[in-house]
């Protein structure tokens, strides 16, 4: 069982619950990737999640196809402990245990690294900060627009009415604003070109918190061809079709999470709603594609796939999965309390090693 084929190689291990995949877990996996040449990925069971942590918003067998969807992940092992035991280093053939810098605690408040931090098969990963769990579900919780806006804008008027001060929150998990930058889509992006003759897809839509269902549709799209192209639509234009506070996720958090798709090639940041004749022809797309999911007419009513219609290059694909965004929120939404009740809890564990750390480095 994964077996190193040469023993110079490194193989590296990452844990964790990914529950509501976000691009800071798949961060997290590239640069655990870099660390060596093989990523096994060890994903908690459901049980073992509601046991240290609270319910996840997904199932395990939602996350667990949703890191093999991760494009740097060369293998997911399913319900890994949450103790990382050097056993499980050993049975994966793993050199190591790569973790973001946080503290990550078992429910009586163990270090849940602390086996192989002994051992010397510890090493860190950059948290990247700006984006968790609890921020996305804030953002579903309290019907909030403000990761639309700017980093500015946001931290003049809002910060504080949508989150509690920075004395009372953690500074690994609390709400704080990501800030994109070019080199993290560098980072992301495969900078690939199509090779000549390669058949090329393009699908468009929200992709707002990137889920299982984008997944199984873009697998689907994947199997069309040969170079997958996604076109995002901008804030706005997923505001006025989906109105209230979404999208959840803006245009450049979307964009990362799409770029982290292994069945993805290529991103348009900011695509036109309608697809055009100019984009087919730009990009020489042989086929666009929709999942069964309704389609929005356009601002003056019109097909937004008319063009490709008109071209005999439309296809509509079923991705035999009918979450969607629309879905997530209500689900978060259901179950309020419970997501409240374990964020705090996951705030306050925190916020409590902080303290016993800086304690520590006084003493
Ligand atoms: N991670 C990260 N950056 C983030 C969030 C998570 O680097 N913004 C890393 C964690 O440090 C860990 C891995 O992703 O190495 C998987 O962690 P998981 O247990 O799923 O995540 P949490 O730390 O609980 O993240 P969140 O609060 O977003 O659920
Ligand atoms: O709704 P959104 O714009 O994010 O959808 C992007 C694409 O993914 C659309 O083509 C949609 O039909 C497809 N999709 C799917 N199955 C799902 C969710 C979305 O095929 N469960």
């Amino acid at each position: 069982m994964s077996k190193k084929d040469d023993q110079k190689s490194t193989q590296v291990w990452v844990d964790g619950c990914f529950d509501m995949v976000h691009f800071g877990h798949a961060n997290a996996i590239r640069q655990a990737k870099q660390m060596g040449n093989y990523l096994i990925v060890g994903v908690h069971s459901d049980d073992e999640i509601a046991k240290h942590k609270g319910p996840p918003v997904f199932s395990e067998k939602e996350r667990y196809k949703m890191v093999r969807a991760i494009k740097w992940v060369d293998e997911v092992v399913e319900d890994a402990p949450y103790v990382t035991t050097l056993e499980f280093l050993d049975k994966f053939n793993c050199d190591f245990c790569v973790h973001g810098d946080d503290i990550t605690t078992t429910a009586d408040g163990t270090d849940t690294y602390h086996l192989v931090k002994n051992a010397g098969r510890y090493k860190e990963c950059r948290r990247t900060e700006g984006v968790s769990t609890t921020d996305i579900v804030g953002r579903m919780l309290l019907m909030t627009r403000t990761h639309h806006l700017g980093p500015e804008k946001i931290n003049k008027d809002t910060v504080g009415a949508i989150s509690q001060d920075h004395s009372t929150r953690s500074p690994w998990t609390g709400v704080s604003q990501f800030l994109p930058t070019t080199k993290k889509i560098i980072q992301f992006a495969e900078g690939k070109e199509p090779s000549p003759g390669d058949r090329i897809v393009y699908v468009a839509g929200a992709f707002d918190l990137f889920h299982v269902g984008h997944c199984d549709f873009l697998e689907k799209a994947a199997a069309e061809g040969d170079f997958v192209i996604v076109g995002l639509h901008t804030d706005q234009d997923v505001n006025h079709y989906k109105g209230a506070n979404n999208p959840i996720m803006n245009l450049h958090e979307r964009v990362l999470s799409v770029l982290a798709c292994r069945y993805v090639s290529e991103v348009v940041i900011g695509a036109p709603y309608s697809v055009t004749a100019d984009l087919m022809d730009h990009f020489k797309v042989d086929l666009v594609c929709h999942g069964k999911t309704p389609v929005m007419p356009d601002e003056d009513g019109s097909d937004p796939y008319a063009e490709p219609k008109r071209r005999h290059k439309f296809k509509i694909l079923d991705s035999a999965n009918d979450l969607t965004t629309q879905s997530i929120v209500e689900r978060i939404i259901r179950n309020r309390l419970d997501y409240e009740a374990r964020n705090k809890k996951k705030n306050e564990k925190e916020l409590n090693i902080i303290k016993q750390l800086k304690n520590h480095k006084i003493a």
